[in-house]
């Protein structure tokens, strides 16, 4: 013990100067906080970088005492979607805010644009919110792998968390959304009315799939060819509501088109969702009726495609793209309402999550376990989606 006397002070000072404390060796588990401070820690990066795990580094640091309008949370579940790694990158464009503020050196932003969290405490103007309450952030780039952060309450966005997961309350906010917008702003689809899409086993595709069961919509989902798991991730989508799923092979066969026609029994297909682009997209939109519409949110094979002339001129088809962030931006009581909905439907039992990949992130884990969690998403086939899920930190 006599060994670890000198350091107090020291460390009283480093909290008050908002410096990360280095902990003695054999201390593994969080600190206590003292003076109401909190020990925190952050996956942040200094410059952008690909992959992630180059510029990656887990951060430890302290949190003052909620005060004023400040308040301070406690992350829950934060999901590894790949627009986070593609800001990373420097490829997304929204940008993460560098800052010091954190105690770093250099400027950092901390990595991860959703998640949900519980309120621990806050100050004395904090009018909306109190402690326990579950919120999820307002806006992209808020930085959400971290185990606490304090902020000011018109960042968040309070949720009824009655009979709601953090894993489900901490993914609702971009992919769920995101489906639900691209199916009821584009077109008005009736009950048995036709959509198309690819990357069907996406969060996003996934959830469109679940909704348009509810609204009683009629789906062509297709997917990637694989070589394993295919008979099974095609029943799984179907269990989940998909009418048909078929592979991108399958797309490019001669006979798609006359399959399509006995599947919608001549009726038009009014809406494609494209997740992926290139060739796979073209195919996709060649599929697609008089007057529909063909929204893009997504580039997963990184490849741009053609728009062929005759889709423009003689059917009249529309090709949108959407963005949750700038709608989200643009509509924010419409957004809270949306997201109020899609915890509604997983309370009813009419959404389920997709497959997740849960990584338990406690005060003990290691920045690499982090990291590489991080850089796996990207990997062709994965079985799901990473999530952070924190500890009692
Ligand atoms: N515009 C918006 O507002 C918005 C909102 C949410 C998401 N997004 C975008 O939507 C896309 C999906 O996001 P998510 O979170 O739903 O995805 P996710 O759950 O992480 O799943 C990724 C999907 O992409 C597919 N994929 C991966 N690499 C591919 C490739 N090279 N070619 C074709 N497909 C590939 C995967 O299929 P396999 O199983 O075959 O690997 C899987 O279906 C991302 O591009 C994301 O940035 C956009």
């Amino acid at each position: 013990m006599a060994s670890r006397i000198p350091i107090l002070p020291c460390r009283t000072l480093r909290r008050h100067l908002r410096l990360p404390i280095t902990l003695p060796a054999l201390t593994q588990t969080r600190p206590i906080s003292a003076f109401g401070y909190e020990q925190a820690k952050a996956l942040v990066f200094s410059k952008h970088g690909d992959p992630p795990n180059e510029v990656l580094k887990l951060h430890t640091h302290s949190i003052s005492p909620a005060h004023s309008n400040l308040l301070t949370i406690r992350f829950l579940a934060a999901p590894i979607n790949p627009a986070d790694i593609n800001q990373i990158q420097g490829v997304y464009p929204s940008k993460p805010v560098f800052t010091t503020g954190l105690g770093t050196a250099e400027p950092v932003a901390v990595g991860g644009n959703e998640g949900v969290a519980e309120v621990i405490s806050v100050g004395d103007k904090v009018s909306s919110l109190k402690r326990g309450d579950w919120v999820i952030m307002r806006s992209p780039s808020f930085g959400t792998w971290r185990t606490h952060a304090q902020t000011s309450e018109d960042q968040l966005l309070k949720i009824d968390k009655t009979g709601i997961t953090p894993v489900q309350a901490g993914t609702v906010s971009v992919n769920p959304i995101t489906a639900w917008r691209m199916l009821k702003d584009f077109v008005s689809l009736q009950e048995g009315d036709w959509f198309i899409q690819n990357g069907a086993n996406s969060a996003v595709g996934m959830a469109a799939i679940q909704l348009a069961k509810t609204w009683g919509y009629k789906s062509i989902n297709v997917v990637r060819d694989r070589t394993h798991g295919l008979d099974e991730l095609k029943q799984k989508l179907k269990d989940l509501g998909a009418t048909e799923v078929i592979t991108d092979t399958e797309l490019k066969d001669v006979d798609f088109k006359s399959r399509v026609k006995k599947w919608t029994q001549g009726n038009p297909i009014k809406l494609g969702l494209n997740c992926v682009g290139g060739n796979q997209a073209f195919t996709m939109a060649k599929s697609l009726g008089d007057d529909a519409h063909f929204v893009t949110y997504g580039a997963m094979s990184k490849k741009p495609f053609s728009l062929p002339a005759g889709l423009l001129i003689f059917k009249n088809i529309r090709f949108d793209g959407f963005w949750v962030s700038r709608w989200g931006a643009q509509n924010p009581e419409e957004k809270a309402q949306t997201v109020q909905n899609v915890l509604e439907l997983y309370k009813q039992g009419k959404f389920e999550l997709g497959p997740l990949n849960e990584i338990p992130w406690d005060w003990e884990t290691k920045e690499k376990d982090l990291v590489d969690a991080v850089s796996g998403t990207f990997q062709d086939y994965r079985p799901g989606k990473g999530i952070f899920v924190f500890g009692k930190t």
